[in-house]
């Protein structure tokens, strides 16, 4: 008697769990909520803090792609000080490079240039790659010719502005290249701007931050 009991008790007792877990999409009772539901951030999901803290107009409010202001990434080189504004780019023609040029392997520099800019600026550097084409390529906008006068008197640090910040309808490239890269790409540049000596343009002393405009005689970064 007792053991038919148990084993009704039993069987009503699997059938009762079974059926409890009948229905996917009732989770049941919840025993510890905390435990099943996570009270953390979702990782984009706006919230009302983050919307009143986004700094950026018209920025996604839950995720900039910025680092936090002044932060340096693990390995990389000081943080570039000057801002993005008018003031930032006439006194770039100031700044002077935080890499040695003679140092420089200009075989890699090159390999980064032709990833990262040759697509505008052209293998041979003067302005025409195949996205732009003498006009004829998707891209409107003309790319600066690299070895013209005007870009063999623009001071190291104007073009690291630019590199760093974008210019015009030329986007910035610190994502891309880390600091040092971004140096070694100029290195590049005047390699190639002095006729083939790697440091040929290694020093840019008395390049002036009278204006620093691109087109500014006063900036002799190199003869
Ligand atoms: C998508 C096309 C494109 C790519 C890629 C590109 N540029 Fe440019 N670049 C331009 C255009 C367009 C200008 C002219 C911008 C202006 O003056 O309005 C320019 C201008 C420049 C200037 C002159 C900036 C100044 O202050 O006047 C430099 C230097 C330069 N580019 C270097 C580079 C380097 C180095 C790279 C690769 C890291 C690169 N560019 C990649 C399109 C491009």
């Amino acid at each position: 008697m007792t053991k038919k009991l148990l084993i009704l008790t039993g069987v009503i007792g699997i059938t009762a769990a079974m059926v409890s877990c009948g229905d996917k999409r009732s989770p049941g009772r919840a025993y510890m909520p905390d435990m099943s539901y996570s009270v953390a951030y979702e990782t984009y999901a706006p919230t009302a803090e983050r919307l009143a803290n986004s700094s950026v107009e018209g920025a996604n409010p839950t995720f900039n792609g910025k680092p936090v202001a002044g932060t340096v990434a693990r390995g990389d080189m000081a943080h570039y000080q000057l801002q993005n504004d008018s003031t930032g780019y006439a006194l770039s023609a100031g700044i002077k490079s935080q890499v040695d040029f003679t140092t420089v392997n200009l075989k890699e520099a090159e390999r980064l240039y032709l990833i990262n800019c040759g697509i505008c600026h052209g293998t041979k550097l003067d302005g025409n790659g195949p996205l732009y084409n003498d006009g004829n390529g998707p891209y409107g906008a003309a790319p600066k010719n690299l070895v013209s006068d005007e870009l063999k008197k623009m001071a190291d640090g104007t073009m690291f502005h630019s590199i760093t910040y974008g210019k015009g309808q030329m986007g910035s490239y610190a994502s891309q290249l880390n600091t040092k890269q971004r140096w070694m790409v100029i290195a590049y540049i005047r390699s190639k701007q002095g006729g083939g000596a790697a440091g040929a343009a290694t020093d840019s002393t008395g390049a002036k931050p009278a204006t620093g405009m691109a087109t500014d005689s006063t900036a002799t970064a190199k003869k």
